[in-house]
C-alpha cells in the first residue's frame, strides 16, 4: 500500500517536472524557463565566469541575473592584467566588473591571485632587481604584497577567492608544476598566498583551483598538497575543481572518489569552471602534436550541433548534476565557464573552431542540456520532498 503511494508520489513528481520542463522547452523565449538558481535551491551556489564585456551587454546581464548568483571575472582580475609592474597597478577593468556585479546584486569570486605557471607570470615577477632570477624572500614578499592589495581592494565584494591556480604538475610528472614559484620556494609560496589572503579576508572561502585532479595520479598530488597545507595550519578551505570536461568523458567514478577523499579531509569542493567541449581537444596534444595540422582546420559543427551530439552532451551534463546533487554536502558552488556557446574560450583554444560547450546557445536560448539539468534538479528536489516514512519503506 505504502509502496504504491510512494510510486504514485514519484510519478506525480516526474509528470509535473516533465510538464514544467516541456512547457518551457516549447517556448523559445528564454525568459519563460525556470531559472537555474531556483531549481538549485539551497544545495549550493550557482555561478558563471564571464568577461567584463559580457557583463556590460544588457541581454547577457539579464540572463545572468535570472539564472546565477555569483560571478567569476574571466580575465580582468588576473595578476598579469592587474599588476603589470612591481609598483604598477591597473584596477580599472576589475573595478568596473565588481561594481557591475554589485549593481546586479551578484556575488563575486576573486580569480585568481597566483597563477603558478611561468607563461602566466610577468617577467618582472620572475626576476630580481639585478636581472638575476628572483630570490625566495623577494618572491614571497611580492606574493604577499600582490595578494594583500587585491584582496584588500575587493574583499568586501568577494566571498570566495581562487588563491592559487594550477600549481600541481600534470599526470605522473613530479609533484608541483615546474615554475618560478616552485623552483624558488617549493610549497611555501602557496602557504604565503593563503595566509596573506586570510589576513585580509577572515570570512572568505579560500580555494586551491586546478584541473584534472580527479584522475588518480594528479588526485594523489592534490591530496598530498592539501594535507601538507593543513598540517602547516594553512587556511585552505576548498578545492576548485575546474571541470573542463570533454564529450564522452567517463569520469564519474573518479569524481566520486575525489569528493569522498576531500570530504574526509574536511575540504569543500567548488566546481569552478564547468563546460563540456564537443569538438574535443585531447588529440591536439597526442603523439607529439602530430594531428595539429589536421585539427587546425577541423570545425565540424559550424552549422550547429547535430541532435545526437546535443543529446550526448545533455546526458553527460545530467549525470554530472546528479552527482553534484548527491554530494551537495561537500559542494559549495557550481560555476560554468562563460555564459553562452558563442563566448566560450573553447572556440579559440587550442585551435579556432565552433564549439557548443554550455547550457545556452549563441542566441542566449537554453539548449537541450539546460532542460536535462533542470529536470535532474527538479526531480531530485521532489524526491527529497517525499515524506521520510515513505522513503524508508520503499525497498519493501
Ligand atoms: O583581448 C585580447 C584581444 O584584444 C586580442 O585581439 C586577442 C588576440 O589573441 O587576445 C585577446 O585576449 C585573450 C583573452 O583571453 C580574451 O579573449 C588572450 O589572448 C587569451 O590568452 C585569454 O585567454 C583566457 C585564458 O584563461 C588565459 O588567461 C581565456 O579567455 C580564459 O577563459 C581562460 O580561463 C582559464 C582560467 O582563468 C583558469 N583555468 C583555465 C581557464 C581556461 O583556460
Amino acid at each position: 500500500m505504502r509502496v504504491h503511494s510512494l510510486v504514485t508520489v514519484w510519478l506525480l513528481g516526474l509528470v509535473s517536472n516533465l510538464i514544467s520542463a516541456g512547457v518551457a522547452q516549447e517556448s523559445d523565449n528564454s525568459s519563460s524557463v525556470v531559472p537555474l538558481k531556483e531549481a538549485v535551491g539551497e544545495r549550493f551556489q550557482i555561478g558563471v565566469g564571464v568577461s567584463e564585456q559580457t557583463l556590460s551587454d544588457p541581454n547577457c546581464a539579464e540572463l545572468i541575473g535570472r539564472h546565477f548568483q555569483v560571478l567569476t571575472p574571466e580575465n580582468c582580475m588576473k595578476p598579469q592584467g592587474i599588476h603589470p609592474g612591481e609598483n604598477e597597478w591597473n584596477f580599472a577593468a576589475a573595478d568596473r566588473f565588481v561594481a557591475s556585479a554589485r549593481q546586479h546584486k551578484l556575488g563575486v569570486v576573486g580569480h585568481c591571485l597566483v597563477w603558478a605557471k611561468d607563461d602566466r607570470t610577468d617577467q618582472w615577477m620572475k626576476q630580481g632587481d639585478d636581472g638575476q632570477p628572483v630570490s625566495r624572500e623577494q618572491l614571497l614578499r611580492r606574493i604577499e604584497q600582490h595578494v594583500s592589495k587585491v584582496v584588500g581592494r575587493y574583499g568586501e565584494a568577494a566571498t570566495m577567492w581562487d588563491v592559487v591556480n594550477e600549481a600541481l604538475a600534470d599526470g605522473s610528472d613530479g609533484y608541483l608544476r615546474d615554475s618560478v614559484y616552485s623552483r624558488t620556494c617549493g610549497i611555501d609560496f602557496i602557504e604565503t598566498a593563503f595566509r596573506s589572503a586570510r589576513k585580509q579576508d577572515p570570512d572568505a572561502l579560500l580555494i586551491y583551483n586546478d584541473y584534472n585532479c580527479h584522475f588518480p595520479d594528479k588526485r594523489q598530488k592534490l591530496i598530498r598538497l592539501l594535507t601538507e597545507l593543513k598540517e602547516r595550519g594553512v587556511p585552505v578551505d576548498a578545492y576548485g575543481m575546474q571541470g573542463h570536461f570533454e564529450l564522452g568523458d567517463d569520469s564519474l567514478a573518479q569524481l566520486r572518489e575525489t569528493f569522498v577523499a576531500l570530504r574526509q579531509l574536511n575540504i569543500k569542493v567548488v566546481v569552478s569552471e564547468l563546460d563540456i567541449d564537443v569538438v574535443t581537444r585531447g588529440r591536439w596534444w597526442a603523439d607529439d602534436g602530430k594531428y595539429r595540422d589536421e585539427l587546425r582546420i577541423y570545425d565540424p559543427y559550424v552549422n550547429g550541433l547535430p541532435a545526437e551530439v546535443a543529446q550526448q552532451q545533455s546526458d553527460q551534463y545530467a549525470a554530472l548534476f546528479r552527482l553534484f546533487d548527491e554530494y551537495q554536502d561537500v559542494i559549495a558552488r557550481v560555476s560554468f565557464w562563460n555564459l553562452h556557446d558563442g563566448q566560450s574560450w573553447l572556440n579559440d583554444f587550442p585551435w579556432k573552431r565552433t564549439n557548443h560547450p554550455l547550457l545556452f546557445d549563441r542566441e542566449l536560448e537554453p539548449k537541450p542540456a539546460y532542460f536535462e539539468v533542470l529536470s535532474v534538479l527538479q526531480r531530485a528536489k521532489s524526491a527529497q520532498n517525499i515524506e521520510p516514512s515513505l522513503v524508508s519503506e520503499a525497498p519493501m
